[in-house]
């Protein structure tokens, strides 16, 4: 297959990569002059892992190109797909279509005998129609068909994920088309990854309705680790032991900071507009997106009350800014709102992350950025952990207590063990988790009397042996 990618970003440049891995010749097009020149001097403009060197085997083989020129590439291409951004529109929170409707007018100018055109970008339901009616507009005389397909891979692992999808939505009812997108994703198919075959609208629907029922799975967990810390439980077993519930299933409930980044936020606000716009409401959504707004500002009292009540003059270390780990995205970060909320209150704040902090300089302005994660701790009041990257999950706890000014750790993703924290000297703040109640249990410490819940399998024969 012959297929345009239109958008270099991080679905489209993976997705590109991957489809030219899978043996199909492939052309990614960016307006963005610099971005494609980067890429065809191998240098990447995002950071995802192993993307470079799959982008360097596929453009050193011949399948994989970049360029500007987005008329050329849709000519030859038998599937031309969009991936460009959907971001919130302003002022009022609907998806900004602008990038995809401007990219449907020139593909349809470009088009060149029967062509299937994709929407991989997030969009509201009723796009593809829209998408069809500009391209028809554009060119009466076209032979083409729009489907939905949406995107589901998380960045950090999105060759992974794009790979060895849990599905694939498609949503047409044209059987040229379907033809056309079941060779496309053959190689998966083969993998015995599902593909789904529905109506487009359903497709469109079914990508925010996924989005947001994680966004609703993470908010649920946020409040219950708030309870926690009221009533004294752990919501990291509350998590464990609702999660083995087969019906709930354990992903998606680690408690945090909120959720943030370039896709749960924007598409919550999305599906809420096009809802309230549908006359039915998805007030759940609504509550969610409202919870998570408030909850990332709190987490800065967490950190001034873990300091005794006041920040001014002090010093705050902040380890990890992207949203997430194994990746540079900032877009909507928690780590955002946390250092505006603590500089508004007078603390001097100090922060490393691994890959995003070239990024994190365009949003946030008077922070210390530091070379590592005893650089950034080095005369501070207090570290923060923002985000989980790796190398911050076993820290020298000895050397950081040498180098701060005060041993407070705030954890906001629960990577250390409180009683461990504390029997080190230090002052720990977790995520709905009391700091001062008992260890948690170890079953590998367990007694022949602990065995009334025994853990399953190979430590149960231990313990039981
Ligand atoms: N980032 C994710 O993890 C993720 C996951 C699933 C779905 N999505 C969705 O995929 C879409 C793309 O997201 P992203 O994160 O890759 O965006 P991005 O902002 O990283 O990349 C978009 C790219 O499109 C380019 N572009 C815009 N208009 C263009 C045009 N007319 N012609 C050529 N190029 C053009 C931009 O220059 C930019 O490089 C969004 O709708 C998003 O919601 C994102």
């Amino acid at each position: 297959m012959r297929i345009a990618m239109i958008g270099c970003g991080y679905v489209g440049l993976v997705s590109g990569a991957c489809f030219a891995d899978f043996g199909h010749r492939v052309a990614c097009v960016d307006k963005d002059a610099n971005r494609v020149k980067s890429l065809i001097g191998g240098i990447m403009p995002i950071y995802e892992p192993d993307l470079e060197a799959l982008v360097a085997r596929n453009s050193g083989e011949g399948r994989l190109a970049f360029t500007t020129e987005l008329a050329e590439a849709v000519r030859s291409a038998d599937a031309v797909f969009i991936a460009v951004g959907t971001p919130s529109r302003r002022g009022d929170g609907h998806a900004d279509l602008s990038y995809v409707y401007n990219s449907a007018r020139e593909i349809a100018a470009a088009l060149d005998g029967f062509t299937v055109v994709i929407t991989k970008s997030t969009v509201p339901v009723g796009t593809g129609d829209e998408v069809e009616r500009i391209i028809r507009e554009t060119r009466p005389d076209a032979d083409f068909a729009v489907v939905s397909n949406p995107e589901f891979l998380r960045e950090g692992s999105a060759i992974r994920d794009f790979k060895h999808p849990d599905r694939i939505v498609v949503g047409t009812d044209d059987a040229r088309a379907k033809e056309v997108l079941a060779e496309v994703y053959r190689p998966l198919y083969l993998n015995a990854a599902p593909i789904l075959y529905v109506e487009r609208r359903t497709a469109e629907l079914i990508k925010y309705s996924a989005n947001a029922f994680l966004a609703t799975k993470i908010t649920f967990i946020n409040e219950i680790a708030e309870l926690c810390e009221k009533v004294g439980a752990d919501v990291q077993d509350v998590a464990r032991g609702i999660g083995l519930d087969n019906r709930i299933g354990s992903k998606f409930l680690h408690a945090g900071p909120g959720f943030g980044g370039s896709c749960f936020p924007k598409d919550a606000v999305a599906l809420i507009k096009t809802a309230q716009d549908n006359d039915a409401p998805l007030r759940i959504v609504e509550t969610v997106v409202a919870v998570n707004d408030t909850r990332k500002r709190a987490m800065a009292r967490k950190v001034v009350a873990a300091l005794g009540g006041a920040v001014r003059g002090k010093s705050i270390a902040l380890l990890g800014l992207t949203f997430k780990p194994n990746t540079d995205d900032m877009r909507e970060a928690p780590s955002i709102p946390l250092i505006t909320a603590l500089q508004d209150l007078g603390a001097k704040v100090r922060a490393y992350d691994p890959e995003g902090m070239d990024q994190a300089r365009l949003v946030l302005s008077n922070v210390t950025y530091c070379d590592g994660p005893y650089d950034c701790a080095e005369g501070a009041d207090a570290l923060v952990v923002v985000t989980e990257w790796e190398q911050f999950r076993a820290l020298d706890i000895e050397r950081l207590k040498k180098v701060m000014a005060k041993p407070v750790l705030v954890d906001l993703r629960n990577v250390y063990r409180a009683d461990f924290m504390q029997e080190n000297g230090f002052s720990y703040v977790g995520v709905g988790r009391v700091a001062s109640r008992a260890p948690r249990h170890d079953w590998s410490q367990a007694q022949p009397e602990d065995q009334r819940f025994p853990p399953a399998s190979a430590e149960r024969d231990r313990i039981l042996s």
